[in-house]
């Protein structure tokens, strides 16, 4: 895993968040709509902003491996990214004149899941929230008039979509040594997990969805498409490299 390529990355990106200029309020959007995706945009505020703890310990025991190192730091740069996203979501809230959360139920609810296993299944739990959060702000984005929300949204769409590049990449290196057998049953539990994740998300941001006039199961609709894309390029990349010998590289325009 190309891990310098990473932490350059991270290092030039993340700081655009914490110096991005929000367009000047009041928010015009009507309460009706402003208030139930206010309300969701709080919720995934309070997902982004986790400690990374585990990930970080998870990296510790990865890092020595040959193919991973660098793996560190470039998590560390990974978890300080996702905190930038917390503090730009807080600042979209303010201006959507909505309070923070410091608890919720579906927040509550992945944090125990990603305990439930091992570090590995907590990183598998964290990648399928990135996939469901990258429909997620694909929707705000193209669906609500509002200027901030729009350029937020924006911006957390390209991070995310980098971030599963990212963790795409580290998968291909898990899994290649894998038999197709073994490979085929964790394909199995990864898409069980990202369903739950997905069905709740629906749920739970239905008011949100219908502000922007998308059905729970069409967002959950496009949370699968999005899942099958991240597999058939896992694949593809997971094929390459075991056919050419070779560790994985960065796609560097994905
Ligand atoms: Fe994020
Ligand atoms: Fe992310």
């Amino acid at each position: 895993m190309n891990t310098q390529y990473w932490i350059n990355h991270y290092e030039a990106n993340t700081r655009l968040n914490d110096t991005m200029k929000l367009p000047a309020g009041p928010c015009e959007l009507p309460d009706a709509i402003r208030e139930p995706i206010a309300r969701s945009l709080a919720v995934f505020q309070l997902g982004e902003s986790g400690g990374g703890t585990r990930l970080k310990r998870y990296a510790k025991v990865i890092a020595p491996l040959a193919q991973f190192s660098g793996y560190q730091r470039a998590i560390d740069l990974f978890v300080a990214e996702e905190q930038s996203h917390a503090a730009l979501l807080a600042r979209l809230i303010t201006y959507l004149n909505q309070p923070q959360l410091h608890k919720q139920w579906t927040n509550s609810i992945f944090r125990w899941a990603r305990n439930l296993v091992n570090l590995e299944f907590n990183i598998q739990i964290l990648l399928t929230a990135e996939l469901v959060a990258e429909v997620y702000f694909g929707l705000l984005y193209l669906r609500c008039t509002d200027p901030a929300v729009k350029q937020v949204s924006h911006k957390l769409l390209r991070d995310e979509m980098k971030h599963l590049e990212f963790q795409r990449q580290f998968l291909a290196e898990r899994l290649q040594d894998f038999t197709p057998t073994t490979r085929r049953l964790w394909c199995l539990q990864f898409r069980l997990i990202h369903r739950f994740v997905s069905a709740v998300v629906s749920w739970d941001h239905r008011d949100c969805l219908k502000a922007i006039e998308i059905s729970p199961a069409a967002f959950r609709s496009r949370c699968t498409q999005s899942l099958e894309r991240f597999m058939d390029r896992l694949e593809t990349k997971i094929t390459k490299a075991s056919s050419e010998g070779l560790s994985v590289q960065p796609v560097l325009h994905a």
